[in-house]
């Protein structure tokens, strides 16, 4: 069983992917984290992240690992936890850039499949639906208001112990949304056989539920 959730950032797609999939018994995939770990490459290397062949060279010499902790999924570069790194504002300001290049995509995406293989998934993007697994057998889009999106994203950080002014937050989600929307490959778009779902005014509980209650309606009909 593949579960495809998109939408834009912050809209809640990874809060209730990771707990649904922890309920199910699924796994996990954060398909954002992966563009996030080549834009931390870029930087790490001093590379301008517009320069596709730089940062493929790079990608080739640094090993990036997923593993499924117990909480959620962490992120590796060479044997180091990146995990908290590729969350920074620096690198969610520059990722859009990175993650609309076709080869860095070509990439991902192929191993984004290879994660997916047979087993059952929860993953989240932008392009799942539409371009990764794009015959899942249940297919989310995810929407929200900008503001409560940057409320979200507001408190997410504080958490963290990342401040950033919510004002400058609700500009980045923005910018963010237009740049994943607008860029020619594989932009965040919902996929025609998706169903969407407007988080605005719902909690993680009831959208947690609702989903859940989609996967389980297809798994009685397979
Ligand atoms: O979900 P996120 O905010 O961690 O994603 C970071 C960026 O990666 C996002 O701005 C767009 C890009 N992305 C993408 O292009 N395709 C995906 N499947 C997932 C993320």
């Amino acid at each position: 069983m593949q579960v495809a959730i998109d939408g834009p950032a912050s809209a809640g797609k990874s809060t209730v992917a990771k707990i649904v999939a922890k309920n199910l018994n699924f796994i996990y995939i954060d398909t954002g984290a992966m563009y996030r770990a080549c834009t931390l490459i870029a930087q790490k290397g001093n590379v301008d992240y517009g320069d596709e062949a730089e940062i493929l060279k790079l990608l080739a010499k640094n090993k990036i690992e997923f593993k499924n902790g117990e909480k959620e999924q962490k992120v590796f570069i060479n044997g180091q936890d990146v995990s908290l790194a590729i969350r920074t504002p620096e690198i969610t300001a520059n990722v859009s850039q990175v993650s609309a290049l076709p080869g860095i995509r070509e990439k991902m995406v192929e191993l984004q499949r290879k994660m997916a293989g047979e087993n059952n998934v929860i993953m989240d993007g932008r392009d799942i639906g539409t371009t990764v697994l794009p015959n899942a057998d249940v297919k989310i889009f995810l929407i929200a208001s900008v503001a409560s999106r940057a409320k979200r994203r507001f408190l997410d950080f504080k958490e963290k112990g990342i401040h950033q002014d919510l004002a400058e937050i609700e500009h980045d989600i923005e910018e963010r949304d237009y740049k994943d929307s607008h860029r020619k490959i594989s932009p965040l778009k919902k996929a025609t056989d998706a169903i969407e779902l407007d988080t605005t005014n719902l909690t993680i509980d009831e959208v947690v539920a609702k989903i859940t209650t989609l996967i389980e309606k297809k798994q009685k009909k397979q």
